[in-house]
């Protein structure tokens, strides 16, 4: 069984963000910017933010904090956004998800210049992306597949299996299975489907994202299976030194001993999808200077 080591790939795609951040600097005189909106304080959320102003640190990013009480009105952070899309330092543009429920998610994220989406979720990017064109492409999948590369676990002519058909991550990782340089052939279940067993128990591959700890375990999976735990959740324990721990959505203890290859929960895609934030920000940093690479 291959453990899927996050941590350490996202360092190596830091390394490489962080020369190319250099190089960025030594062509146009200032860092890439990364400008970052936080409304509310939603306990996980200020947690993501922190990991990414400390990521943005070590790369060489610049970062612009942007955190407002959750009172803050649509209008006035359609107004910010605005702001954002004009001020020429401004490489990426990022509003922290979930928003506060009196503002309209959809509506915020369309206001984001496509150009400066570097969580790749405005309209213009997610169509490119289904149609297979050039676009900044959403992080957690990006990881997900740089991982599955880099363990030289191809997709081709594979089962994959996604739960959870959320607009960050099941229904753009499906798109890009889906396109010719991945050729899998793609099952995605969500909260509907009559019992996910069948379709976890013949795939190659396993991609749960639900947040629902023990949604897979050892008896649903095909021996030799990949599984990728997106799923992280908070659980209370008395009996840890910090009164919890986190939870994948694969039960690992079982799955691990009947699985090919598995993510950690922590420390498998979560510093992916930071790492990946890194390179579509220094990508769109380049991008915005007519520069692709
Ligand atoms: N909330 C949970 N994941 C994400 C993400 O990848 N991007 C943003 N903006 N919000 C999130």
């Amino acid at each position: 069984m291959i453990s899927l080591e996050g941590t350490e790939l996202a360092s190596i795609v830091k390394k490489q963000c962080a020369a190319d951040a250099s190089d960025f600097l030594s062509r146009f005189g200032r860092k890439p910017l990364l400008a970052v909106v936080l409304i509310g304080s939603n306990p996980s959320s200020r947690s993501y933010v922190f990991g990414k102003r400390k990521a943005c640190d070590l790369v060489g990013i610049d970062h612009r904090d942007l955190f407002f009480p959750s009172e803050m009105t649509e209008p006035g952070l359609l107004e910010l956004i605005d702001g954002l899309n004009t001020d020429d330092d401004v490489d990426g543009i990022l509003v922290q998800l979930p928003l506060p429920k009196h503002i309209n998610e959809s509506k915020v994220i369309n206001r984001i210049l496509p150009s400066k989406d570097v969580d790749g979720f405005t309209p213009i990017n997610m169509g490119n992306l289904l149609l297979g064109n050039p676009c900044l492409a959403p992080c957690t999948p990006k990881g997900i597949l740089k991982m599955l590369d880099y363990y030289g676990i191809s997709t081709d002519s594979k089962d994959v299996c996604i739960i959870g058909r959320s607009n960050i991550v099941g229904k753009p990782l499906s798109a890009m299975l889906l396109q010719k340089d991945r050729n899998a052939t793609v099952t995605v279940c969500h909260s509907l489907t009559s019992n996910i067993r069948p379709h976890v128990a013949e795939s190659d591959i396993v991609i749960t994202a639900v947040g629902k700890p023990g949604i897979i375990d050892a008896s649903m999976v095909k021996p030799g299976a990949a599984v990728i735990d997106v799923g992280i959740t908070r659980v209370e324990d008395p009996s840890s030194p910090k009164g919890y721990h986190w939870a994948g959505d694969a039960d690992y203890e079982s799955v691990s001993r009947v699985c090919g290859a598995i993510t950690p929960v922590p420390g498998g895609v979560g510093p992916m999808t930071i790492a990946m934030l890194m390179s579509n920000t220094v990508d769109a940093a380049f991008m915005r200077k007519g520069i692709k690479r």
